[in-house]
C-alpha cells in the first residue's frame, strides 16, 4: 500500500458498557459555554451553510457546512476554546463560578487590580496561538506563543498584530509544545495549551469544553433537523474529541450521528493509535510537513483520544491533495449555494466527502461510512485562508491536483 493511500480503520463500542464520559460536553455546559462566548463585544453565530446544490449533485441529502472562518474576526474556531480556558482560569482565580464570570467582569478594574497582569505562553501553528494572543490581549494580560519551523509568516505576523511575544522556532509542533512548558514553568507563565498529556488536563478540558459552542449553534441552526453523518479534522483530537463528546451526550451513544474522523497522512497519530488499538497512544515524529498544518500534530491529546476511542466510529488517514479538493470544492459552489473561504485544515473533512461520493474506486469506503441517498452530512470548515499566499496557489494555480490513483 502506498503512503498515500487512503486508509480506514472502523470501531464499533455503541451500547457498550462503561463508556468514556462525555457529560462535560453535554448541552446544560455547552449553554454556559456560549453564554460565556456571547459576552465579547464581538461574538456572533457563524455561518451554518446549506450546500443542496453540492449534495443533489453528489448523490445525498445534504451536506451542511459550519463556517468558523467568521469567529470573533479571527478566521478558525481556535478562539473558542482560548477563550474560555482563560475565562475559565481566571474565574477560578477569583474563586468565582465561570457562570457569573463574563467578558465585562474580567475587564473591570477591581478584577484587573485583584488579579494582576499574567502572562499565557502557548505553542501553536498559528490558529491557537492567535486565539490566545487576542483573549490575552482583549483581557489586559500578556501572551507569548512559540511556533514550529516552517510556520506561515502571515500566520506569525498576526499573532503579533495582537500584541503577543511571538516567535517561528525550529522545533516541530510537539517540541513546540515542550518548549513553551518548560518556560512556563521556569517563568511563572500560565500554559494555555490545546492538547493535554498525563498530568496536564484542567486548562484542555476547558479548551474543548469552549469548542462546543461551535457544535451547540449548529444544532441550534439545524432546527431539528438530525445530521446522519459528521466529519471532523484532527490534529492532536480536541476539537474533535470535544464535539464528538457534545453529539454523543445529545443523542446518547446508540442514536448519535455516525462520526468519522479525518487526518493527514502525514500526522495521523489518532489513526495509527486507534489502528494498534493496544491501550496506548502511537505517535508520528519528525516535520510532519503536511499542507494541513493545523493538524500537523503526532502525539494525540489524552482526553480527545479516550472520548473518539469510545464515541467515534471511523478513523481516516488520507493525502494532502484531498484538503486541497475540499478547498477547490467549497470556493467554487454549485447552482444557488453559497461560498466558503476554507483553509487547508479547514477544508478536510468537504475534500474527503468529495472524494469518497465522486471517486468510483473509493466505492468500498462509501458503503463502509454508509453515505447512501439518505445521507445528511454535516462538516465544520475550522478555518478560512489563514496563510493566504498558500490558498491561492491550491485554489488558483491547482496546486496539489487531484489524483484518482
Ligand atoms: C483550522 C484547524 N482545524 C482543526 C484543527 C485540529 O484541532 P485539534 O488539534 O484539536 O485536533 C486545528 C488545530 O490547530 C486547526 O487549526
Amino acid at each position: 500500500m502506498r503512503e498515500e493511500d487512503i486508509k480506514l480503520v472502523h470501531y464499533d463500542k455503541r451500547g457498550e458498557k462503561n463508556l468514556y464520559p462525555v457529560a462535560h460536553f453535554g448541552k446544560e455546559n455547552a449553554f454556559k459555554v456560549n453564554a460565556f462566548h456571547r459576552s465579547f463585544p464581538e461574538y456572533s453565530v457563524t455561518p451554518l451553510v446549506s450546500l443542496s446544490s453540492l449534495a443533489r449533485d453528489f448523490g445525498v441529502a445534504n451536506i451542511f457546512v459550519k463556517d468558523e472562518s467568521y469567529r470573533f474576526g479571527l478566521n478558525a474556531f481556535k478562539v473558542l476554546g482560548g477563550s474560555f480556558s482563560i475565562g475559565s482560569y481566571l474565574a477560578e482565580k477569583l474563586g468565582m463560578d465561570i457562570d457569573s464570570v463574563s467578558y465585562e467582569t474580567l475587564i473591570s478594574p477591581e478584577v484587573q487590580k485583584k488579579i494582576g497582569q499574567l502572562t499565557f505562553v502557548t505553542a501553536t501553528d498559528g490558529n491557537h496561538g492567535r486565539g490566545v494572543a487576542w483573549t490575552a490581549n482583549r483581557l489586559g494580560h500578556k501572551s507569548v506563543v512559540y511556533m514550529p519551523k516552517g510556520s506561515a509568516p502571515e500566520r506569525l505576523e498576526n499573532i503579533r498584530a495582537l500584541g503577543a511575544e511571538a516567535s517561528i522556532t525550529d522545533l516541530n509542533y510537539d517540541d513546540a509544545v515542550r518548549l513553551a512548558n518548560q518556560h512556563a514553568e521556569k517563568y511563572g507563565w500560565v500554559m494555555v495549551q490545546d492538547t493535554a498529556w498525563e498530568g496536564y488536563e484542567k486548562i484542555p478540558l476547558w479548551i474543548m469544553m469552549g469548542y462546543t459552542t461551535m457544535a451547540y449553534e449548529a444544532v441550534q441552526q439545524l432546527k431539528g433537523e438530525k445530521p446522519t453523518h459528521i466529519f471532523l479534522q484532527a490534529g492532536v483530537g480536541a476539537l474533535s474529541g470535544g464535539v464528538t463528546a457534545f453529539f454523543a451526550a445529545l443523542f446518547g451513544d446508540k442514536d448519535r450521528p455516525i462520526i468519522t474522523i479525518v487526518e493527514p497522512n502525514k500526522a495521523d497519530c489518532i489513526y495509527r493509535t486507534a489502528e494498534a488499538d493496544d491501550g496506548k497512544l502511537h505517535f508520528v515524529t519528525g516535520d510532519m510537513d503536511t499542507i494541513m498544518a493545523g493538524l500537523a500534530c503526532g502525539e494525540p491529546c489524552t482526553i480527545g483520544w479516550n472520548i473518539l476511542r469510545d464515541h467515534a466510529d471511523n478513523f481516516i488517514s488520507m493525502p494532502d491533495y484531498i484538503a486541497a479538493e475540499g478547498m477547490r470544492v467549497l470556493s467554487n459552489p454549485l447552482g444557488a449555494d453559497q461560498r466558503i473561504i476554507s483553509g487547508e485544515s479547514g477544508a478536510a473533512t468537504v475534500g474527503f466527502v468529495s472524494e469518497v461520493l465522486r471517486n468510483p474506486q473509493l466505492a468500498h469506503l462509501k458503503k463502509a461510512l454508509k453515505l447512501d441517498a439518505d445521507a445528511k452530512i454535516l462538516c465544520f470548515s475550522t478555518e478560512g485562508d489563514t496563510d493566504k499566499e498558500n490558498y491561492r496557489k491550491i485554489v488558483w494555480d491547482g496546486l496539489y491536483p487531484r489524483n484518482e490513483g
